[in-house]
């Protein structure tokens, strides 16, 4: 029979030969994830033997993750601003560049203040908004139904249920003859000729149509640009995550739209949101 030590060695030896970069840590984050416990208690416990029952389990994660299928959805969890989140393969694993996003509109909502989250995936963002701002009420949009059910667990799991409402539909027809204080957005930005080169965690496993919004990685950004101003309260703001390399572009879609523009950078120097203020 296995022991903790034998297994995690036997299965960082084969996600390091399926190209997993951090094979050992994430051959324990499995076993912990298998085993209840923390990663930390799991290193205290090298020599206890696994039961039959839970070295199979560990084996079918191990596999799974071996076929490069992304950890998150192996775990089926992902942390986003200090919360856990669900997430199955219907929706994006969220990023840490997103919190910058969030971060960025919670510090200009003063008060009670009505937000619309645009291409809501796992909900992170209208999720992470309304539990970050109490006073806060978010519409969250998606054209997915299997990512709304998922952002809507995600809601009620973190207790925001009650100020979170979703809606199917395209981009912001379901928000047409309403008004918000902030429209927010991470919509597809990855031009489709960029997939080849995408990660196969990112390019087998993620959705493609949370990733790509086809030949014109700016698409969505003009149809916000397009949209969104008619559906902002007065002072009201647009704010979108960019790709690398997209702020100036968005920004000038957003100038023209008619919005003031601020681009704010990530942790580490990406310009990263573009925010457009109506007068
Ligand atoms: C990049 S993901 C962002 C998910 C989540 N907001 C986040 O930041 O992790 C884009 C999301 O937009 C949704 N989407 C794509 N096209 C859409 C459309 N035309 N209307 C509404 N949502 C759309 C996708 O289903 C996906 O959930």
């Amino acid at each position: 029979m296995a022991t903790v030590r034998t297994a995690l060695a036997r299965a960082a030896r084969c996600l390091a030969l399926a190209g997993v970069e951090n094979a050992e840590r994430e051959a324990v984050w499995l076993l912990a994830h298998v085993q209840g416990c923390s990663a930390g208690a799991l290193r205290l416990r090298g020599e206890q033997e696994l039961g039959p029952g839970a070295e199979a389990s560990f084996k079918a994660l191990v596999e799974r993750r071996a076929g490069r299928e992304p950890i998150q959805y192996v775990l089926g969890t992902e942390e986003f601003l200090g919360m856990t989140f669900k997430v199955t393969p219907a929706v994006l694993i969220p990023r840490l560049d997103t919190e910058v996003l969030v971060r960025e509109v919670a510090a200009r909502l003063l008060g009670p203040a009505s937000v619309a989250d645009v291409g809501t995936g796992s909900g992170v963002i209208a999720v992470g908004l309304a539990a970050l701002l109490p006073q806060v009420t978010v519409v969250a949009v998606d054209i997915s139904p299997e990512a709304l059910a998922v952002a809507r667990e995600n809601a009620a799991a973190n207790g925001v249920a009650g100020r979170v409402k979703f809606r199917l539909g395209d981009l912001m027809e379901p928000l047409v003859g309403q008004q918000f204080d902030a429209i927010v957005s991470n919509p597809p930005y990855i031009a489709e000729g960029e997939w080849a080169g995408l990660m196969p965690e990112v390019r087998q496993w993620e959705p493609k149509g949370a990733l790509t919004p086809g030949d014109d990685s700016l698409l969505f950004y003009r149809r916000l640009a397009g949209g969104a101003p008619s559906l902002l309260k007065p002072g009201g703001i647009l704010a979108v995550e960019v790709g690398i390399g997209q702020a100036q572009a968005v920004g000038q879609l957003f100038a023209a739209a008619g919005l003031t523009v601020a681009i704010h950078q990530d942790s580490a120097g990406v310009e990263r949101v573009v925010l457009g203020q109506l007068d």
